[in-house]
């Protein structure tokens, strides 16, 4: 599979290294247009990818389309690319770009439309996606591919889990890491030393995480298996509901949910 960047900034250049990790595509396979000069020349050393200035030359033969840049950009570069062939299908990361402003903008009909989150940099990303009607089974079938070496992929057929999505996967990282952040304080606060907290808080997210993951219950159900009646747990939930902490992470959901609608 010929794959073209166009934008090969953080996000792009995770996939890149995930497509390689897992033997999707060889770097012979894949071009990446960039107008950063430095960036070009990291990509290049890095990872032995083609690097180019030019967005149309870098889409000219792949079989897919990658965009990843930033959306502020976009009007630009849709511009450019338009005139791309029928079977060449349209990948954007791009959080916000509807599969209309994308086909309209580009005058091209087979779109594919995902939300991968920030652990993608390390090949355990969480990835939304969908597609336009004109999309075939076997360009599906590539996207799945590309998005599946990330992480974890899925099929949305409504587009309006997307901007969900940007809310509660893509923005997850950072509302779990302000949350880590917080418990290695909490743990400083009582006394620990910080490495020893950052360690603790660290295994306990992950564990928690897996936990969930593994044994398929439901997360209250695990919390009610570690809050013994009158124990320590229970005091530290009770602080948490009383400072409304469940409807705080409702809140942040919802407000990431409506910016996202909003471009
Ligand atoms: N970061 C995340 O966690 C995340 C998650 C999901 C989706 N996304 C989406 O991913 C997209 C890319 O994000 P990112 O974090 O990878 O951004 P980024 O690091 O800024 O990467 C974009 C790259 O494109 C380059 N560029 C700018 N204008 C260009 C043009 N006209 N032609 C070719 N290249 C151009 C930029 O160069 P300069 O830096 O020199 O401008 C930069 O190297 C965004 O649309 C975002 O919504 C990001």
């Amino acid at each position: 599979m010929k794959i073209g960047f166009i934008g090969g900034g953080a996000m792009g250049e995770a996939i890149i290294r995930c497509l390689l990790a897992k033997k999707v595509a060889a770097p012979q396979d894949m071009v990446v247009s960039d107008i950063s000069p430095a960036r070009r020349e990291f990509l290049k050393s890095e990872h032995g990818v083609t690097t180019l200035t030019d967005n149309v030359m870098a889409a000219r033969n792949a079989d897919m389309v990658v965009l990843a840049v930033k959306p502020q950009t976009l009007p630009q570069i849709m511009g450019e690319l338009r005139g791309l062939g029928p079977s060449q299908i349209v990948l954007s990361i791009m959080a916000g770009i509807t599969l209309s402003t994308l086909s309209n903008g580009l005058g091209h009909a087979c779109i594919v439309r995902s939300m991968p989150n920030m652990p993608v940099q390390i090949g355990q990303g969480m990835t939304v996606w969908t597609s336009t009607p004109e999309a075939g089974e076997e360009q599906k079938e590539m996207a799945r591919t590309v998005l599946g070496s990330l992480g974890k992929e899925l099929y949305v057929a409504e587009e309006k889990y997307l901007d969900m999505a940007t809310a509660l996967s893509a923005g997850g990282p950072a509302f779990l890491f302000l949350f880590a952040e917080a418990l290695v304080d909490a743990g400083v606060h009582i006394g620990m030393p910080r490495p020893m907290a950052q360690e603790l808080a660290v295994q306990t997210i992950l564990g928690s995480a897996h936990t969930i993951d593994r044994t398929g219950k439901h997360p209250a159900e695990l919390k009610n298996m570690v809050t013994s009646p009158g124990g320590t747990t229970t005091e530290g939930l009770f602080q948490l509901e009383k400072g409304a902490f469940r409807a705080l992470v409702f809140e942040a959901v919802a407000a990431a949910h409506k910016k996202a609608q909003s471009f």
